[in-house]
């Protein structure tokens, strides 16, 4: 019949010429996608496009969608402003109204580790940060239950810890840190709320989004959920919890198996890594009036495949920053962003570790089929790392790109995330890992660990430090055998607990970000004000005045990371390790 073959040729041809557009980030026709979240968010009516996509309705979404509809027909589809705002007036509720403050019941007076923490002026700070927890603290009302439709927060059962500021919602992997600070205050209770809101979301939706909003649903974030779960037993040994929810770990595992899978080929080996990759289309309805400007700059067709790379850019949590944006013609633009086309160290690492910790879970469980999956898991994960990411000469693992079939050489503290995870094999890596830094002349930064050392104006990069990225090189390093090293992790939380303390002696609070170039600021740059609160800042200078309590200071700075210094007791380590043992 060759007819219909060239029905079906063409259908075929006019399906490549048009490009597919990709499902919206949820089916809401409000808070995700369609005219109304267009004329509203094109408007500009406030500050920040996340501030529309917060507002709970007043009534159901049928009747504000037939009210739109009625009011943009009379106005041919472009609403008049002053008519937007009465219709928004009508149909829309304050931000918040969801929330309500809580108290967690298990806040207690003086946690033991503030005794620990020898330096007067940090341990009454240390004690500020406690008392912060219950600003942080939010519940969700009973309507978010019973009338979900009219939220785009998402119901959660427990109470939880917001990061802060516009962040009103918990985040995914902020909540690692947040716990950390918690369980250091005491407070088990309040964590096992917040894993069993996140082990509800894998049953209900298959993996954790992004945040707890509609609008990110389909995005997830740097899966840390095992090791949460890790955190919460090793402070509490509840084992039951533990058996309880086991296949929903392993379940949110699979997501990141099943979804976020991509296989790189290397002479004759094919190794399978995992990626951030958001195939949703759409503008991110909380940013929806800059990634449309955005959008506008490049050519129809290649629209989608850009809010599909922002989208992914934001399941990375590095949202954004020259790691996304590596890559011809402007590597500068945030147009040019190709998330998806990157293997993060980072996410590798991550999962490397959540496959460890699975291994040993199952194992204190007494099922050993399931242990011993998990662990051939980590050893070909293991094996990968080393094959694809691992960089000998420069001693550090760096994004591959799948374009180019090379690795992003940038300095970036994710590169040493298989330090912090414990994902590698050899003992040495802790020693190059601190040359590395060494070369990278990271050490000679006094305020913080910068974020990369490219000035694009995305918050993600230099001049920002971040507080989870300090940890992670920290952490990093205090695991090799070597004093230096270790030495140079206590030096970095020095450098990191002072600018977090002097911002805080001038402003009274803790910020999610800092500038480390003029002195140790809050930080700026990427979309939004900088923000305060702010709970993974909060956690990561409680880890660290608790690890490192009887030596941290409030008052001046040593001296020891001079480059000259430095050079010095590298040489020495250097000269003593050719010295027979
Ligand atoms: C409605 O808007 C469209 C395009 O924006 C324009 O072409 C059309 O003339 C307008 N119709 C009326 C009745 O104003
Ligand atoms: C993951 O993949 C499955 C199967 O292809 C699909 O049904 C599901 O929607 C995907 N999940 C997300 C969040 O994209
Ligand atoms: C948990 O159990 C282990 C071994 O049974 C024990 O060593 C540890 O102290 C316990 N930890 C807590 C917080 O109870």
């Amino acid at each position: 019949m060759p007819g219909r073959t060239w029905e079906l040729c063409l259908l075929l041809l006019l399906g490549l010429g048009s490009q597919e557009a990709l499902p919206p980030p949820c089916e809401s026709q409000i808070y995700c996608h369609g005219e109304l979240l267009h004329q509203v968010q094109m408007a500009k009516l406030y500050q920040d496009d996340k501030h529309f996509v917060d507002m709970p309705l007043s009534t159901t979404p049928d009747r504000v969608l037939q009210s739109f509809d009625e009011l943009s027909k009379a106005h041919n589809h472009s609403i008049p402003t002053q008519h937007l705002q009465v219709f928004l007036a009508k149909y829309f509720q304050d931000v918040g109204q969801e929330l309500q403050a809580w108290t967690p019941e298990d806040w207690k007076d003086s946690p033991q580790f503030l005794q620990k923490i020898s330096d007067a002026k940090l341990r009454a700070w240390a004690g500020q940060l406690h008392q912060l927890w219950k600003k942080l603290g939010k519940k969700m009302k009973p309507e978010v239950l019973s009338h979900p439709e009219q939220f785009s927060l998402i119901y959660s059962a427990h109470p939880f810890i917001v990061p802060g500021g516009r962040f009103l919602e918990f985040y995914y992997w902020d909540s690692y840190w947040v716990m950390e600070g918690l369980l250091l205050s005491e407070m088990a209770q309040t964590v096992k709320g917040m894993l069993q809101n996140f082990l509800d979301l894998v049953k209900t939706y298959g993996h954790i989004p992004n945040g707890g909003r509609v609008y990110y649903l389909q995005r997830s974030q740097p899966p840390l959920l095992t090791l949460m779960m890790d955190r919460y037993l090793s402070h509490t040994n509840d084992t039951a919890f533990l058996q309880e929810n086991i296949e929903t770990l392993a379940l949110e595992l699979d997501f990141w198996t099943k979804n976020r899978s991509v296989s790189v080929s290397l002479g004759e080996n094919t190794y399978v890594l995992n990626r951030y990759y958001v195939p949703y289309g759409g503008p991110r309805p909380e940013s929806y009036s800059k990634d449309v400007e955005l959008a506008d700059t490049l050519p129809e067709g290649d629209r989608e495949t850009l809010w599909a790379e922002l989208k992914a850019g934001a399941e990375s949590g590095w949202d954004f920053s020259s790691r996304w944006l590596t890559g011809d013609p402007n590597p500068n633009l945030l147009s040019s962003i190709r998330t998806s086309k990157l293997v993060p160290v980072d996410l590798n690492a991550f999962l490397c570790q959540a496959e460890e910790l699975m291994s040993s879970f199952y194992a204190r469980l007494g099922n050993d089929a399931q242990a011993e999956k998990y662990r051939t898991l980590r050893e070909q994960r293991l094996a990968t790392l080393s094959a694809v990411l691992w960089d000998e000469e420069s001693g550090a693992w760096f994004d591959y790109d799948l374009d180019t079939g090379k690795k992003n050489k940038e300095f970036y503290p994710s590169n040493l995330t298989p330090l912090w995870a414990g994902c590698f094999s050899d003992s040495g890596v802790a020693d190059k890992a601190l040359k590395y830094l060494e070369d990278s002349h990271i050490l000679t930064y006094q305020h913080g660990i910068p974020t990369s050392l490219q000035k694009t104006g995305q918050q993600w990069d230099f001049p920002n430090a971040w507080a989870p990225l300090q940890d992670v090189v920290i952490r990093g390093l205090a695991k090799s055998p070597s004093p230096q090293a270790q030495e140079v992790a206590f030096q970095l939380a020095q450098n990191w607990i002072r600018t977090n303390f002097d911002v805080y002696s001038q402003k009274s609070a803790m910020y999610e970000k800092y500038d480390i170039s003029n002195g140790g600021q809050p930080g700026g740059g990427g979309e939004y004000e900088v923000q305060e609160g702010f709970g993974w800042t909060n956690g990561v200078v409680l880890m660290l005045l608790d690890r490192y309590g009887d030596r941290l200071t409030s008052g001046a700075q040593l001296a020891f990371l001079e480059p000259h210094c430095l050079l010095a007791a590298l040489l020495l380590n250097f000269l003593l390790s050719l010295l027979p043992r």
